[in-house]
């Protein structure tokens, strides 16, 4: 009797196949979970990681709230067109403070996963505004409104003692400055140097090119701001070390 014949018994009866079925979904489960107890972390020590600035974090919410997830990813996958097109591949590391995490997987737009620096701010406020006003072909909706949208940091330190209740390291000197650094970020002219010291590698600038706080200039912080932490230059990828 072959192998295929015997295979009969178990296409016949619903039990066996049961049995059968478990039996390898148990064998492959174990073997990915497994090595897992074998790991102290799964969670690359890197340099320049920090927590979210006020400013950006806010930004963060927006792009949930708007569902930017939906039309782009935040993760770059650790194959050749990925990483030639996006830059190094997504660490771990890289969305630790993420509650929720954007990785998704629709790519209607690019993954931004590595967007920061990448434009001018007001490349981005043009972009926002009216994609398609500088890429003529996108199918990217208009996001004007955020422009005509003030913020106010009234909720702010609750927001960052929330996230701290997560597990992100905001220190109490960060929960306390939290309303201050929030519009400072956006005032190139302000007294900055508080906020860099607690948040190393902020970009400062007045994103929306407005004299008022608007939801675009949150936006623009979070979009030049993600990619752009993690020192590369100390990185060692795990399987080199
Ligand atoms: C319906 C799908 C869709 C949604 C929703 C969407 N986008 Fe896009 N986005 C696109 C497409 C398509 C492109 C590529 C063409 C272009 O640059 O406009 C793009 C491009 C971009 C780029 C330029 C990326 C690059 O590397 O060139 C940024 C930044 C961006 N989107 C941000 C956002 C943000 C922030 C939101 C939410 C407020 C958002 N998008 C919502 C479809 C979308």
């Amino acid at each position: 009797m072959s192998v295929l014949n015997r295979h009969k018994a178990l296409e016949k009866s619903p039990t066996l196949l049961f049995i059968f079925s478990l039996l390898v979904v148990t064998v492959g489960g174990i073997v990915e979970i497994a090595p897992l107890f074998y790991l102290e972390n799964t969670i690359e020590e890197v340099d320049g990681m920090r927590p979210y600035t006020p400013l950006e974090l806010t930004g963060r919410d927006i792009y949930v709230r708007e569902g930017c997830y939906v039309c782009h990813s935040q993760m770059i996958r650790p194959m050749r067109d990925e990483v030639e097109r996006y830059g190094h591949y997504s660490l771990a590391a890289e969305s630790m403070y993420d509650h929720p995490f954007q990785w998704g997987s629709k790519r209607t737009g690019p993954d931004l996963a590595r967007v920061g620096g990448r434009y001018s701010d007001a490349w981005h406020v043009d972009h926002m505004r009216d994609p398609q006003s500088v890429v003529p072909e996108s199918i990217m909706p208009k996001y004007a409104f955020l422009s005509e949208t003030r913020i106010e940091p009234t909720h702010v330190a609750d927001l960052l003692a929330t996230h701290r209740l997560v597990g992100v390291p905001y220190t109490d000197e960060m929960i306390e400055n939290a309303a201050a650094d929030f519009a400072v970020q956006a005032d190139p002219d302000g007294d900055w140097e508080g906020l860099q010291e607690r948040y190393p590698n902020t970009v400062v600038s007045n994103f929306d090119g407005q004299p008022e706080l608007t939801e675009m200039d949150a936006m623009i912080a979070y979009l030049q701001m993600l990619g752009t932490l993690v020192d590369f230059s100390t990185f060692t990828p795990a399987a080199s070390r």
